[in-house]
């Protein structure tokens, strides 16, 4: 039955490019998820965009010597491309304070804001905070550094704690350092409006528990963890400039914004309404997807973004009691990555050798999207960290990629231009092998189909593969090139198998790489069609085939220096 899928992914701060880390994270099985939901016939939104709001935009400016709006501008636009090119592709790819999508964002997220506090789960509260008096501002979340309260990690910033994933009391940290002028931070009174997360923790509990044994144990072990800490208050409004204003009609709002995190989820949304405006001329029909209990909502996200997803978010929704909660919030941990055989975390470093792979440097290279879409899958961090080893990227194109699943779709495709005259031969001398070898067909299907509806791509992709590899040995097993000869209807038949084979390959791999899938199924003489994700029909015999050519290319040690 076709249902209906939101599909989210995390939206980026757009102050910085992207890597090999951000696509492994939260993108790319996204994506794979979306194209595989999208063969099967369901109706799909796949909805990004970028985080423009927010003190990192706002500390990045500071030291590009800009304004937030450009460096936002700027690299909402350099991100997007990196996404395009690596075909990871949104249905909208919006941004929180990009001018085509500002107006519905802000009216969205002061809508949700002032309908929180009407429901009455706002405190507001005269506080302290941390305050920069040298360069006369307050310095909330990553404006401040300093200890963490938790764990002790030296380099926590306020929001929140690299090392142990802790959401950062600022006034808790020890040795607070301004991240402006690097001076002590010294404290001051302000007002702010605190979301009383505290009301939620039993229905947040209850939801999180009805979700064991199908969401991944590190999101509801954390999830659920922290609530049996006990949920603090937390402020949802800051001392910027820089974001959506406050929507209340008080002095003590003035010149306030909301909290980064408060609006960058209402992005879903917003993005979601501004798809309905540019499709359907109404961007109200958002609430079908967002408040229609048929709507399947998943949120894919990386592991440092877990509190934000699985707990302060459904509980706004709570509070605002508009929308449904998110079916699925889908995280995967951290890519570390390998230099010189050494295990280290992915630094923003632009310097070798602790600088990451950039997507951009990636794609000038003139590499092939679907080798990294590839590797990132193999190694994808579902259950732990995993590495990303430039050597292990290389290795793995040639001995799997080049030598399994393109070796087999040129082999069959060559023979078959040789010596049948780039045409589907004759299926009718067919044998209980090559029966045998479409039975395996199908079940691979399910097999993979399986474990992408269970989110586990890496073991999708594994399937994948090991259906490659039996396509090489059915390929050996009957030995064409020795029947041709003495055999013409047996050889037939096995190559007709082949193709019929490679059209299973292409229909599996779309997910993963979809446009070496689209080359094989053009080398297979099919038209561009939606991908279904079912058995394909038996090719017609005598059809004409596409022109053979290299699917994936063999690539040199050192080739993403
Ligand atoms: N910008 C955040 C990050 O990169 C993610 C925001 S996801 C959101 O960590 F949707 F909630 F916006
Ligand atoms: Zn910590």
């Amino acid at each position: 039955m076709p249902k209906r899928y939101l599909v989210t992914a995390a939206l980026p701060y757009s102050n910085n490019r992207l890597h090999v880390g951000h696509i492994a994270g939260a993108y790319l099985p996204a994506d794979c998820y979306v194209r595989y939901l999208r063969a099967c016939g369901h109706e799909v939104r796949f909805i990004c965009g970028s985080d423009d709001n927010g003190v990192a935009i706002e500390i990045s400016a500071l030291r590009e010597n800009s304004t937030p709006q450009d460096i936002a501008g700027h690299f909402h636009q350099r991100q997007k491309s990196d996404f395009a090119g690596l075909l990871i592709d949104f249905d909208i790819y919006g941004g929180t304070h990009h001018p085509d999508y500002l107006e519905l964002h802000e009216r969205l997220s002061q809508e949700f804001f002032t309908r929180i506090h009407e429901r009455g789960y706002f405190t507001k509260r005269r506080t302290k905070q941390l305050y920069d008096p040298q360069a006369g501002r307050f310095l909330p979340d990553r404006f401040v550094r300093g200890t963490c309260h938790f764990c002790g990690f030296d380099r926590a910033t306020g929001d929140q704690c690299e090392h142990c994933g802790q959401m950062i009391e600022p006034l808790l940290l020890k040795n607070p350092i301004s991240v402006i002028t690097d001076q002590p931070a010294e404290v001051r009174d302000t007002t702010h409006w605190y979301l009383q997360l505290n009301s939620f923790q039993r229905p947040l509990k209850e939801w999180l528990e009805s979700k064991q044994g199908q969401w991944r144990p590190s999101v509801l072990n954390f999830a659920l963890g922290q609530i049996k800490q006990g949920l603090p208050e937390r402020s949802m409004t800051r001392d910027i400039s820089w974001g959506v204003p406050v929507p209340l009609d008080d002095p003590d709002a003035r010149g306030k914004v909301l909290y980064v995190w408060f609006d960058a989820p209402i992005g879903y949304m917003s993005f979601t309404a501004a798809w309905c405006a540019e499709h359907e001329g109404d961007w109200k029909a958002y609430e079908q997807w967002w408040s229609d209990p048929q709507t399947t909502i998943i949120h894919f996200i990386g592991e440092d973004n877990t509190v934000f997803h699985a707990l302060t978010w459904p509980a706004m929704l709570m509070a605002d009691g508009r929308h449904q909660l998110p079916t699925a919030v889908v995280a995967n941990n951290y890519l570390n990555q390998k230099v010189a055989g050494v295990t280290r975390k992915i630094s923003k470093s632009t310097t070798p050798p602790d600088a990451p792979v950039w997507i951009e440097e990636y794609l000038k290279k003139g590499l092939d999207p679907d080798a990294l879409r590839y590797y990132l899958t193999a190694q994808a961090p579902e259950t732990a960290r995993a590495d990303f080893d430039p050597d292990e990227f290389v290795a793995r194109n040639n001995g799997e990629l080049v030598a399994a699943l393109g070796n087999f779709v040129n082999r069959t495709l060559t023979f078959a231009a040789k010596y049948f005259d780039g045409k589907v031969p004759d299926a009718a001398a067919r044998t209980n092998v090559d029966r045998a070898h479409l039975a395996q067909s199908e079940e691979a299907l399910t097999k993979v189909g399986a474990c992408l509806d269970g989110h586990r791509f890496r073991a999708g992709l594994e399937e994948l593969m090991a259906y490659a590899r039996l396509c090489n040995e059915y390929f050996s097993t009957r030995a064409p090139w020795a029947s041709r000869k003495d055999n013409l209807a047996d050889c037939g038949a096995a190559i007709a198998t082949c193709i019929h084979a490679i059209h299973y390959l292409g229909i599996m791999a779309w997910p993963f790489m979809p446009g070496s899938a689209r080359k094989l199924l053009s080398q297979l003489g099919l038209p561009e069609e939606p991908i279904r994700w079912e058995p394909p029909p038996p090719p017609q015999t005598g059809a004409a085939l596409g022109e053979p050519a290299i699917l994936f290319t063999k690539l040199e040690s050192g080739a993403l220096e």
